[in-house]
């Protein structure tokens, strides 16, 4: 504590010094005057500390950064260099430790006090536009005093900017810390010589990294060093992500694009790929064979000039050979993975292991992937996605994205970034996804149809919204590009209905259209793969009992009065499969009991926690 008060002092002393004898006061007046007429002075509020960094700048390793940038550049010196959110002392200081660089301060105002992270990244957006265009709120933009003749400077070699890092709760979900660095990114990708972007030097408590989908880990010119990143990023990609919104406040691509095929790729097809994982139990084996024959079905429906992409499926040492050939057989093309334990889950947990998707950043023969979990059934071709940047994905709740699809940009330092901070950063449910949105803070939102949950919310508008999404499941042709099942899974119930309607906790995830329109899908597949998705008797004995409970309380939907007639109700799924002897199977029928024991359906609070 009395260090920090004593670095505040020094701090304050030097900018009361500077502000005496620095040249660019002037700048300062005349920046002011040009930027105040009708808009309030939120920038010079005494109380905003939001743009504040506490963090100490490190004078040697500023230095050697600079070596780097203007040994390769200048052959010493001479660098043109524009600061941001250094405090004047902190300016004062640059020019006596670098005086053969041209420092120039760039002024930033501050964005609205009322704006915040919940305003970037809204629940809920008018996609459609139905009533209005969604909107953002505005982040100002970054402009540069010269150092003597009041005109603004042109060119520079590296954008120089110091980050706050807020102690506790999310430091990525900061509007601060979040403005800066566009603003950065901007100069960089506008000020730059030759059409090429400055570097980028970041002064930040080193917990706290750069934006890795703004500032790109294979863009560093160097590691980093202490709390000094450097970067040299690509313009046309620094260009095309500052094009994107600054929050999901708005769609990051137009809702009606999700329509078109993709053209001008991004990136050759045989580089671009679909994706999912299966990871500690083979359970969702049969979810990934029929979304793989979704994807087949999708893609052969959309333009005929759509090449055929690669589908990769990653799985970890509980998938048995017999399951990865029949993955094989599916189109998915399996790669083992190590899976990856999240250190904070409980033992045994259903999310202990959930870490391992972090492995898809592992596919670096692709440029670009479309992750989809193992419960998607895909239903419009999902080409569209491939023009997007990582991370794209679509809402969840809150300010967060959903990670059952999402773009991502596979990179071997993105996927040490993410295994490096394992320990540190904490996952709001101790899943991937909570783990992801902290790490991809900055994400862009897809439209809702990309990956539409099927999932329907009780309250005020409560039966209109559902009426509204349950038409958008039964839409024929489909709208929805891809469906996710969240709730219980299709292959979990009886094909002869929605099973989630049995169950009071699990209700809101109910529809037969979704139900059906998977299983059309499945009974697409060989007979061969079909025989991955059988029950096993546990999971029989459920559902006879949750239909009895429903039939008990008389629920006035009445699902449980309709007959059962799958053919799966008579197939052992152990003797089918593993060649066991059938007999086994007849021990283990277990009769209108509820029973404990199978991990994914003994618990309904699991499945929704899941959600
Ligand atoms: C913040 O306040 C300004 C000015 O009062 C207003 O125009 C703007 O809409 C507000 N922004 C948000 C996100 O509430
Ligand atoms: C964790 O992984 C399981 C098994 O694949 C999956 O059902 C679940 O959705 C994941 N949970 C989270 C919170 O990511
Ligand atoms: C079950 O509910 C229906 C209305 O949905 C009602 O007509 C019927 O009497 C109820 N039966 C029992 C046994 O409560």
């Amino acid at each position: 504590m009395l260090y920090v008060k004593l670095v505040l002092l020094i701090l304050m002393c030097g900018s009361f010094v500077s502000l005496l004898n620095s040249p660019s006061i002037h700048h300062d007046d005349e920046h002011l005057t040009q930027s105040s007429a009708g808009v309030p002075r939120v920038s010079y509020e005494p109380d905003d500390t939001r743009y504040v960094s506490d963090v100490t700048v490190d004078w040697p390793k500023i230095s050697k950064a600079m070596q780097l940038v203007a040994g390769a550049e200048h052959g010493g010196g001479g660098a043109r260099v524009a600061l941001l959110n250094f405090d004047d002392g902190e300016v004062q200081q640059w020019r006596t430790v670098l005086p053969r660089t041209a420092a120039a301060v760039a002024r930033l105002e501050r964005a609205g006090s009322n704006v915040t992270w919940e305003h970037l990244y809204p629940e809920w957006i008018d996609e459609e536009e139905l009533y209005h265009a969604p909107t953002c709120p505005d982040l100002p933009e970054p402009a540069v005093d010269a150092d003597g003749d009041g005109e603004e400077v042109a060119v520079f070699d590296v954008v120089a900017v110091k980050l706050p890092c807020r102690r506790g709760g999310s430091w990525s979900k900061d509007v601060a810390r979040l403005h800066l660095q566009l603003a950065a990114a901007r100069l960089a990708a506008t000020r730059g010589r030759g059409g090429a972007a400055a570097h980028v030097l970041v002064v930040s408590a080193s917990r706290c990294f750069p934006i890795p989908n703004l500032f790109r880990c294979r863009d560093e010119v160097a590691p980093r060093d202490g709390d000094v990143w450097l970067y040299r990023p690509d313009a046309d990609a620094l260009r095309r992500d500052l094009a994107l919104p600054v929050g999901s406040c708005r769609l990051a691509m137009p809702f009606s694009a999700l329509a078109e095929p993709h053209v001008a790729p991004a990136a050759p097809p045989q580089r671009e790929a679909y994706a999912t994982i299966l990871h500690s139990e083979e359970l969702y084996a049969c979810g990934a064979l029929v979304a793989a024959q979704s994807i087949r079905m999708a893609s052969a429906s959309g333009a005929p000039s759509e090449p055929e992409r690669d589908m990769v499926a990653l799985v970890d040492e509980t998938i048995s050979a017999r399951h990865r050939g029949a993955l094989e057989a599916a189109g998915w093309k399996v790669r083992a993975i190590r899976r990856v334990r999240n250190p904070r889950a409980a033992a045994d947990a259903y999310n202990e292991w959930n870490y391992s998707k972090f492995w898809l950043w592992s596919l670096t023969e692709y440029d670009r992937v479309v992750f989809l979990d193992a419960d998607l059934l895909v239903q419009r071709p999902m080409a569209p996605l491939f023009a997007m940047p990582e991370v794209s994905a679509t809402a969840n709740h809150g300010t967060l994205f959903n990670s059952g699809v999402m773009v991502v940009e596979p990179c071997g330092c993105t996927l040490r970034l993410l295994m490096d901070h394992i320990a540190d950063i904490d996952s709001y449910n101790g899943g991937d996804q909570g783990y992801l949105n902290e790490v991809f803070s900055w994400w862009h939102r897809l439209p809702s149809h990309a990956n539409y949950m099927k999932h329907f919310w009780e309250g005020d508008s409560g039966e209109r919204l559902a009426a509204a999404r349950r038409a958008v499941l039964a839409a024929e042709p489909a709208v929805a590009l891809a469906v996710h099942f969240v709730g219980m899974k299709p292959w979990f119930c009886f094909r002869d209905y929605d099973c989630n309607w049995n169950s009071p906790q699990l209700r809101q995830f109910a529809s037969d259209e979704a139900h059906a329109r998977w299983w059309r899908a499945h009974d697409a597949m060989p007979a061969a793969l079909q025989g991955f998705c059988l029950l096993d008797e546990r999971q029989k004995a459920l559902l006879r009992w949750d239909a009895a409970e429903a039939r008990a309380a008389n629920f006035s939907d009445g699902h449980w009065r309709l007959p059962i007639a799958d053919p799966r109700r008579n197939i052992c799924a152990t003797a089918a499969g593993d060649g066991e002897a059938a007999a086994a199977c007849v021990e283990r029928e277990i009769k209108n009991r509820r029973v404990e024991g199978n991990r994914v359906t003994t618990s309904y609070a699991k499945l929704i926690d899941n959600f």
